[in-house]
């Protein structure tokens, strides 16, 4: 906890996400946008402009500055690990952007620099403050559903065009992202997933390499996963498809959860599906069931929560809504799922880091991303994708 009434905070990447992380710093309390840096000067002295704060072109200078208390680090995926170790290390609190690291060793090496527990260390997993998924994790963990015995989640509703893939160099590249929709769009949703309803032992997965676009990574992904307590659950995801869906369907002992279209409708069991089966004389009868629709309230300012939520933390010491630690999950299952479609099996969790790590490091040295031109004007900002 800080002697400070105000936490002073510095953003470093100033891209899409980055610049909607400044401008949205006025909705947080108790916090000023102290510093903002990027390693590209003009992007870092448009952003210290439009918002009156000093500039840095190197997080390594932001830190001998100690112009700020914390910071926001929303560079390319793989800086997030190199620049939230030196962040650790020099004493800053650090929320870091989705996914926490590229691969499972990162994390580890990550968290691993998290050693002094008042610093505050959190990721940017707004989705959990999404009001349908905390109502969900509401219903299963007050055990209205029972014991989960499968999901399914379609997520392809990710749609991304070529000029999205060729608005940065690092993005869709073995060496630069280390991923497709795994590991940009799909963080989101595997984190959601594990925070729902845990870890699975075994994944068997099926990537699509390039198969909607001009890329050298995955944009379509099918994976079954198991789970020790027997449930299992199939997720597929894609950025190629339109209109595309996100539905996500959790049955469990005492019914169906459904949550599409902004909405949660629950298929109640009047008798747990197992009991039925087991006691009813019929033979094609199935349990009466009560259809209820569960009222959400749409929230608007997911990052400005999580945001707030850290600088809660700082200041007061409250709990985290999405500890950084926490990442490692999602990595580790969208880590698994490329690596059992390139090695054709099933993979058992915990994923062996090290050996992932190396089949990285021969995808990025072969890495030869071939990009389309990038439209010259664009006018749009990544606000949308949340929409
Ligand atoms: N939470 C969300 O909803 C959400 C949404 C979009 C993006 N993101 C995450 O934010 C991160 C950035 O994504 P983006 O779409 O803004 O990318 P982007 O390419 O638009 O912006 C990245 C910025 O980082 C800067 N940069 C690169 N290396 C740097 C370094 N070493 N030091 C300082 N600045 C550096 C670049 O110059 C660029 O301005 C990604 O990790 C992505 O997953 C999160």
């Amino acid at each position: 906890m800080m002697k400070n009434s105000k936490v002073r905070l510095g953003i470093i990447g100033l891209g899409g996400m980055g610049k909607i992380h400044a401008h949205n710093m006025k909705l947080v309390q108790r916090a000023e946008l102290a510093a903002v840096c990027d390693a590209d000067k003009n992007a870092a002295d448009a952003c210290a402009k439009a918002h009156s704060c000093a500039v840095y072109y190197s997080a390594g200078d932001l830190f001998d500055s100690r112009a700020v208390d914390a910071v926001l680090i929303a560079t390319p995926h793989y800086f997030h690990t190199t620049i939230g170790i030196e962040a650790l290390s020099k004493g800053y609190h650090v929320l870091v952007e989705k996914p926490i690291s590229v691969h499972k060793a990162d994390c580890e090496r990550l968290i691993a620099a998290h050693r002094d527990k008042k610093q505050v260390f959190a990721a940017m997993f707004q989705m959990r403050q999404e009001p349908l998924y905390q109502k969900v994790k509401q219903i299963l963990s007050e055990g209205h559903l029972g014991k989960i015995s499968r999901f399914n989640w379609v997520i392809t509703d990710w749609f991304r065009s070529d000029t999205y893939y060729a608005s940065g160099g690092w993005r869709a590249t073995w060496k630069g992202e280390g991923g497709g929709v795994l590991l940009n769009q799909c963080p989101h949703n595997l984190d959601l997933l594990q925070w729902l309803c845990g870890m699975p032992e075994k994944v068997r997965a099926f990537c699509k390499i390039g198969k909607y676009h001009n890329i050298e990574v995955e944009d379509e992904v099918t994976a079954y996963l198991e789970f020790k307590n027997g449930a299992t659950g199939v997720l597929v995801t894609s950025t190629g498809e339109a209109p595309g869906t996100n539905r996500l369907e959790i049955c469990g002992e005492m019914g169906k959860l459904t949550v599409e279209n902004g909405k949660i409708r629950f298929a109640r069991n009047e008798i747990g599906q197992s009991t039925f089966c087991k006691t009813t004389p019929a033979r094609f009868a199935k349990p009466p069931i009560w259809d209820i629709d569960i009222p959400v309230v749409i929230q608007q300012n997911l990052h400005s929560e999580i945001v707030q939520n850290f600088v809660d933390a700082i200041l007061d010491g409250v709990p985290l809504i999405a500890p950084a630690k926490e990442g490692i999950h999602s990595v580790e299952l969208a880590n698994a799922m490329l690596f059992s479609s390139m090695n054709e099996k099933t993979v058992k969790l915990p994923l062996d880091a090290k050996a992932y790590w190396k089949l990285l490091q021969r995808l990025s040295k072969k890495s030869r991303p071939v990009k389309k031109p990038a439209a010259k004007k664009r006018n749009d900002d990544v606000s949308s994708s949340f929409k």
